[in-house]
C-alpha cells in the first residue's frame, strides 16, 4: 500500500525500491529494540491514550538566558510578559523526535547556533514524557502534542505575536508535531515550517492530516536524510532537499537502523545556520529523476539548504552533496 502510494506520487507505474519496506517486521522490531531512554510509564499512555498538557513544556531561551530556560505556560499571560520574550524579535519553535527530550542534541545545537548568530525567541518544545515510550505509542502521541502546540501558538497570537514571525522546526516525529500544530492554528498560516527527516514508520502519504504537508504553513521546507527507512522519501513540502540522495549518508557506515542518517538532517541544519560555507543545492527536473538515479544533474537553478535566513525559492526537488564529517557543507559545487 505504501509503496503503491509512493509510486503513484512519483507518477510512475513500476516500483523499484531496494530499501526494506518500512513495515518490514524485522526492521521495525529492531527499531523498537533500540535502547530506551529515561523513565517510561507506558501504562499511563495505554490507559489514557492521549497526552496531557503538563507532559509538554515550552522552554524559552534568548541571548539573555541562553542556558537557563524560562517556562511559558499556555493561557498564562504573566509567564510570557514576565519572561525575556521579545515581541520585536522572531520566534523559532524547536521540536524533537522519538526517544529525545528538550535537551537532546536536536533542539540544543540548533538553539545554540541561532543564538550565536542573532537574538531570537527560541522556544524548545519538550515532549520527552510522551516521546520516551515505544515507537508505536510515541507516534500516537504526535497528534496530541501537536494540538497542545496549536493551543500554545494560539495563545501567543492572542498576546500579539504575528504568525509571520514564527518558524517551526521539527525533527523526525517532531516534524509531524509541528505540521499538525501549524494546520490548526487559528490565525495562520504560520510563516515557515522546516521538517528535518520527517518520520516515516506508521505515517502514510495518504493521510495528510496526521503528518507534515505543504498546507501546514506558507512555506514548508523538508530535508530528507534517511528516506524510505526512518524518514519519508517522498516530497512533503514546497521545497524538498535530498542531501546525498536523501536515503543513506556518507560517514554513516552500514547504519542498519538508519539512526545515523536520520540524525544528519538536524546536524546539517544546525551547521547551516552558522556556516559561512553554504549548503548549495541544485534543482532537479522532478522527483523521478532523483528517485531513479539517487542524484540529479540539475536544471541550472540553485537554492541554499537551511541557513540563518530562510531561502524562499522556487518550489521543487533539490539535490546536494555533503562531506562525510563536520563541517558538512561543500559550498557551491559549480560557482558561475
Ligand atoms: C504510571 O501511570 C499510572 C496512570 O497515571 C499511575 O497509576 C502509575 O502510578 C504510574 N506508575 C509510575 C511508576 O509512575
Ligand atoms: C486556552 O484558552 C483557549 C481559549 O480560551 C481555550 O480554548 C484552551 O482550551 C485553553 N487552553 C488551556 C490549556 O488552558
Ligand atoms: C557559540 O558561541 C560560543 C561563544 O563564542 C561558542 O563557545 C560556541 O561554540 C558557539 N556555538 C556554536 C554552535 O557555534
Amino acid at each position: 500500500m505504501i509503496l503503491l502510494l509512493l509510486a503513484l506520487c512519483a507518477g510512475v507505474s513500476a516500483i523499484e525500491w531496494d530499501a526494506p519496506t518500512p513495515y518490514d517486521p524485522v526492521w521495525l522490531a529492531s527499531v523498537q529494540m533500540f535502547p530506551q531512554a529515561a523513565t517510561v510509564n507506558e501504562t499511563r499512555f495505554w490507559n489514557w491514550g492521549w497526552v496531557y498538557q503538563q507532559d509538554v513544556q515550552f522552554r524559552l531561551f534568548t541571548r539573555r538566558n541562553p542556558f537557563e530556560f524560562q517556562v511559558l505556560k499556555i493561557n498564562d499571560s504573566a509567564s510570557l510578559w514576565n519572561s525575556n520574550f521579545d515581541f520585536n524579535r522572531k520566534v523559532k519553535v524547536l521540536t524533537h523526535g522519538w526517544l529525545n527530550h528538550g535537551d537532546s542534541p536536536m533542539p540544543e545545537s540548533i538553539k545554540e547556533a541561532y543564538l550565536n548568530v542573532s537574538d531570537l525567541n527560541i522556544i524548545v518544545v519538550d515532549w520527552g514524557n510522551a516521546a520516551n515510550v515505544n515507537y508505536i505509542l510515541a507516534s500516537y502521541n504526535v497528534a496530541g502534542v501537536g494540538r497542545i502546540l496549536t493551543d500554545f501558538l494560539n495563545f501567543l497570537i492572542g498576546e500579539g505575536v504575528s504568525m509571520d514571525d514564527v518558524h517551526l522546526i521539527g525533527h523526525s516525529l517532531g516534524a509531524h508535531v509541528v505540521g499538525i500544530a501549524g494546520a490548526y492554528v487559528r490565525k495562520g498560516p504560520i510563516d515557515t515550517i522546516t521538517g528535518l527527516d520527517p518520520a516515516l514508520p506508521l505515517f502514510t502519504l495518504g493521510n495528510k492530516d496526521a503528518r507534515l504537508d505543504k498546507h501546514d504553513a506558507r512555506h514548508v521546507e523538508v530535508i530528507h536524510t534517511c528516506g524510505g527507512y526512518l524518514g519519508f522519501a517522498s516530497p512533503l513540502g514546497h521545497i524538498d532537499f535530498y542531501p546525498n540522495g536523501g536515503t543513506r549518508q556518507p560517514g554513516c557506515g552500514f547504519d542498519y537502523r538508519g539512526l545515523c542518517a536520520h540524525n544528519r538532517a538536524h546536524m546539517f541544519f544546525s551547521e547551516s545556520i552558522i556556516s559561512d560555507v553554504p549548503f548549495t543545492a541544485v534543482r532537479c527536473k522532478d522527483y523521478d529523476e532523483l528517485y531513479y538515479q539517487g542524484s540529479c544533474k540539475g536544471t541550472g537553478e540553485k537554492l541554499i539548504m537551511g541557513g540563518f535566513d530562510i531561502h524562499y525559492g522556487k518550489d521543487g526537488i533539490y539535490y546536494l552533496k555533503t562531506n562525510a564529517d563536520k563541517p558538512y557543507a561543500l559550498g557551491d559545487p559549480d560557482p558561475t
